[in-house]
């Protein structure tokens, strides 16, 4: 299997290989014609958790010089809006460890171009910020939550917190954030216990409930067989929560969503391993330390601090950085081929 087609273009000319890349038009586009309007910016690696699918237990966490502040964020987006990105995720570490996350919310909701902003937290800090965010102008939240069971929680994340997290959701709900979408990883000899727990939480708390196929991009050594797949998760919802018929898909975003046939709430699957969305992918990732990334798997980052701390901020140069971060960018992760290389960063540092 190949894992990088340009790097192989020589041996195997894609379509669209010998295509020029686009250097004026604002969108950003790769070789295999997706066109990217998605980023996702980490704000810090830090964590208050220790999800073992996620991180490791012993963490050196970066020096908060290195992080971008909220202005060079803010400056990097109006760049990338220029080049087309309307959607921004907030991701980290956790978000909400990063102080005053609402002042960066208010600057990139000013920026022309931006249309949806939306958060991923695991919900700890959420109950003391949620009203803050929501002045702010943020409106989507996804919290983290794979199980309802305290004993669970900690064997998940190393920590307690389970009841600060409903407790966050609740105050979520109550400063009027929607819509709520409650994101669980599915892991194997985790997932049997916790879905239908789950799917009953959500469906009476008025939350989309949305399963993810555990991914390899942890500190722990990928085992295939740990993945929980969206048709196992499917069947236990069917079983004991009840009838479901898949939703109309958005191809932009990689979730298929099911509505319960009693018309009380929407279940999703997220099949990252069992079925890839890499061909409707449209992400790019900007990290807290400011590098870019094309895909969460990438093995290769481009740094573009250097051009956002220049004297004078590069806006050209980061222009193109960004165009030939997403023109380089792979046809897809190959999880599932024998030939896949874990990158070196978890998702911690990456961004969720
Ligand atoms: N596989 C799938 N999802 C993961 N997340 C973190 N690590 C993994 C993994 N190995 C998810 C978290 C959270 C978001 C930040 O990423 O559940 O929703
Ligand atoms: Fe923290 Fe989220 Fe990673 Fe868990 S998945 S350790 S909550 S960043």
């Amino acid at each position: 299997m190949i894992r990088h087609p340009l790097k192989l273009a020589g041996e195997m000319p894609h379509p669209q290989a010998a295509a020029q890349m686009p250097t004026e038009a604002p969108v950003l586009m790769d070789t295999f014609g997706r066109r990217h309007n998605n980023l996702r910016i980490s704000v810090t690696d830090r964590c208050n958790l220790r999800c073992t699918y996620c991180m490791p237990e012993e963490v050196t966490f970066r020096d908060k010089r290195e992080l971008l502040s909220f202005e060079e964020i803010a400056a990097f987006v109006e760049v990338a809006a220029s080049l087309g990105v309307n959607k921004i995720r907030l991701t980290g570490g956790e978000p909400l460890m990063r102080k005053e996350l609402h002042k960066l919310v208010r600057l990139l909701v000013a920026i022309p171009g931006i249309d949806d902003i939306g958060l991923t937290t695991n919900g700890l800090l959420l109950a003391q910020h949620a009203a803050a965010l929501f002045d702010a102008g943020l409106r989507r939240l996804n919290v983290s939550l794979d199980t309802l069971d305290p004993t669970r929680f900690r064997a998940l994340t190393r920590r307690d917190g389970l009841d600060q997290v409903l407790a966050g959701l609740a105050e979520a709900k109550r400063v009027g954030f929607a819509p709520i979408k409650v994101n669980a990883v599915a892991i194997r000899g985790f997932a049997e216990y916790d879905v239908v727990p789950l799917a009953h939480y959500c469906r009476d708390h008025g939350l989309e409930l949305r399963f993810i196929e555990y991914m390899p991009i942890g500190a722990e050594p990928w085992e295939r067989d740990k993945v929980f797949f969206a048709h196992e998760i499917l069947e236990l919802i069917r079983h004991n929560v009840g009838p479901v018929v898949p939703a109309p898909h958005d191809p932009s975003t990689p979730a298929q969503d099911y509505a319960y046939t009693d018309g009380r709430g929407i279940v999703g699957v997220i099949a990252s391993v069992s079925q890839p969305f890499c061909h409707h992918c449209n992400r790019l990732r900007l990290t807290a330390d400011g590098k870019l990334r094309n895909c969460l798997f990438a093995l290769e980052e481009t740094d573009v601090k250097v051009f956002l701390r220049a004297a004078v901020p590069n806006r050209a140069a980061i222009a193109a950085a960004v165009r030939a971060s997403v023109w380089a960018k792979w046809e897809g992760h190959e999880i599932n081929a024998a030939t896949f290389i874990k990158p070196q960063r978890t998702m911690h540092a990456i961004g969720g």
